[in-house]
């Protein structure tokens, strides 16, 4: 792939008004889904709801691309299509998770680093075959007393550094997520420390190993409150300190910043979203690629039965446009009312 082909890619994912669902869970993470709404973790299940995920008409308005999990880009819709074939004709970009999963970092008590680089040259060239023209990498840093360590940023930056340098040279745009966790009693501020402290130090790293700025698209976390602290920052504020931490630390270069939502509601990863995007001018478009916030509502819909699958589809259709209005600064509590009963 030339470096214009990785260019238009990253262009695409963050066209203006769309953004990315991720649909990666990992078959620990699709369990506690899936334990939501008591179904049982087996590969037809996972299958169905892939589909109804994937398989949703009209969703190519509001989403560039869908992150898949390796058991999704092998298997094919209940119609019988490739999910990565699907995806394509419907003008909406394949995309793989191929990191390996947070393990403990030896030495570093309560921290983690990202492991899966051996053997991923290979793998990369795997998932282009498969029409993957994106991949995702996702460190986890966590706060608590005493950490994060720099010991623990630099190990996560230098491996998605590492992560980002293979996948342009397989012609594939890195998504680098390094996410800090909101699930901690820290304040807003310590939050925005840790995130600024994170982006530096994964710039640095990813310059160091001559990756392409232009062809790599940032996945991070709000600047926010932590889930367990008793004072929680509003709309305003989370905007506010999210946008001036990612002013100070991500080069204009980026094509495009987008959110992961964390444990956030659908109904404020949207509204902060939105936030951030009203009357701003920035250096890069500011999106989504959101799990949870996007899917959780369709889920509970969908509940596993056949006869939900329409209902499921259209509370995720909507979570979607909502999302893309927010993108743009567009949305509105009217646009939230307008999902028919
Ligand atoms: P959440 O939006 O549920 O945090 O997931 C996004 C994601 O892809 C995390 O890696």
């Amino acid at each position: 792939m030339s470096a214009q082909e990785l260019a238009t890619t990253a262009a695409a994912m963050v066209a203006t008004g769309k953004g990315v669902l991720a649909i990666d869970e990992s078959m620990g993470t699709i369990q506690k889904r899936f334990d939501t709404i008591g179904l049982e973790n087996t590969e037809p299940n996972r299958r169905a709801y892939r589909d109804l995920l994937i398989a949703n008409n009209g969703d190519q308005q509001y989403i560039s691309g869908m992150i898949l999990f390796d058991e999704t880009i092998r298997q094919s819709s209940l119609a019988g299509v490739p999910f990565a074939q699907l995806l394509t004709a419907k003008g909406i970009m394949p995309g793989i998770k191929v990191d390996g999963g947070a393990k403990d970092l030896a030495g570093r008590p309560g921290e983690q680093v990202t492991e899966g680089l051996d053997g991923l040259r290979e793998r990369l060239a795997g998932y282009k075959a498969l029409g993957a023209k994106f991949a995702k990498w996702r460190a986890v840093i966590t706060i608590g007393h005493g950490i994060p360590t720099s010991g623990c940023v630099d190990a996560n930056a230098h491996a998605l550094a590492r992560y980002a340098a293979l996948c342009q040279a397989a012609g594939i745009v890195p998504m680098v997520e390094p996410e800090v966790l909101m699930d901690a009693d820290n304040t807003i501020d310590r939050c925005g420390e840790v995130t600024a402290h994170t982006l530096r130090t994964l710039f640095q790293a990813l310059v160091a190993q001559n990756v392409v700025l232009e062809h790599t698209i940032l996945k991070i976390n709000m600047v926010v409150s932590g889930k367990l602290c008793p004072v929680q920052a509003g709309m305003a504020e989370i905007a506010e300190k999210t946008v001036s931490c990612l002013k100070r630390t991500v080069p204009a270069a980026i094509p495009g910043i987008v959110f992961l939502s964390g444990g956030q509601s659908g109904l404020d990863a949207t509204r902060n979203l939105n936030a951030m995007n009203v009357g701003t001018v920035l250096p890069w478009p500011l999106s989504f690629s959101y799990g949870r916030a996007l899917q959780a509502d369709a889920l509970a819909a969908w509940g596993g039965k056949p006869a939900q699958v329409a209902r499921g589809q259209q509370v995720l259709l909507h979570r979607e446009r909502c999302n893309s209005l927010a993108a743009r600064g567009h949305y509105s509590a009217a646009v939230e009312n307008e999902l028919p009963a």
